[in-house]
């Protein structure tokens, strides 16, 4: 009999995150959820292990990874946050799976990351680029965050949402990029769509050290 595959979600009480903890559980997988405030995750479930922990803790950052076989990040900071967290925990995120082993790794980060903005058009990057200088300090990290990824020489997929929304799970989303799939200032996707995108990854080889867009 086959092993479950047992996955770690980091940004578990987040919007998206909370339906990337929900479908991977109706998936089938065992599932340890890395959250700083468990009062937050009001779910309970057989194979749901619960570990308390902030993105910037190294040695529990690599107790949460341990044993796994596949990570999912869907970290994120309110507007106007200047906390380093997605590039600093997805270094911590790297380093304790390069020392477990584990080498699947799946990304949330989005449109809007400068080597993104090629994709749309000028006057869309105009606006994209205004409206990412109120939130410079995010954009950045998002950017040294993707490199991080990138250099990791882990088997990682970042996935690139346009704007996220509580719409439903329609499961009819495109995934890729260049022409078939080139997104624009009104393209969409529900964070529930996207989970389920996120939760494909884990056996998913497609998009191997690969960013798509994933959007309506
Ligand atoms: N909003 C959009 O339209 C849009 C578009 C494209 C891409 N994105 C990207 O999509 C991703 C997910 O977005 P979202 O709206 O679902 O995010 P979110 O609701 O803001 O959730 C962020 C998650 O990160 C966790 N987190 C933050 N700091 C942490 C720390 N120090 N240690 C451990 N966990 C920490 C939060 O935990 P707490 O619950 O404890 O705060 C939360 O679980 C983000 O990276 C976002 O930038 C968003």
């Amino acid at each position: 009999m086959e092993q479950r595959k047992r996955i770690v979600v980091f940004g578990a009480t987040g919007r998206t995150g909370e339906h990337v903890l929900t479908q991977s559980l109706e998936e089938g997988y065992d599932v340890i959820a890395y959250v700083r405030n468990p009062t937050k995750l009001s779910l309970q479930h057989a194979r749901l292990t619960i570990m308390q922990g902030d993105i910037f803790n190294e040695e529990q950052v690599h107790h949460a990874i341990e044993g796994s076989d596949a990570v999912l990040c869907a970290l994120g900071v309110p507007m106007g946050s200047k906390l380093p967290v997605c590039s600093v925990g997805t270094q911590n995120i790297i380093q304790a799976m390069k020392r477990n082993g584990v080498n699947r790794l799946i990304v949330i980060t989005g449109l809007g990351v400068k080597r993104t903005r090629g994709d749309i058009n000028w006057f869309e990057r105009a606006f994209l680029t205004l409206f990412l200088c109120l939130d410079q300090a995010a954009a950045d990290d998002k950017e040294i965050q993707e490199d991080l990824i990138e250099e990791s020489q882990l088997d990682w997929t970042i996935l690139r949402p346009p704007w996220l929304t509580h719409g439903k799970k329609t499961s009819r989303y495109r995934v890729g990029m260049g022409e078939s799939v080139h997104p624009t200032l009104i393209s969409r996707i529900s964070r529930r769509d996207l989970a389920e995108c996120m939760v494909q990854q884990i056996t998913d080889r497609t998009f191997i050290r690969q960013a798509p867009y994933v959007m309506y």
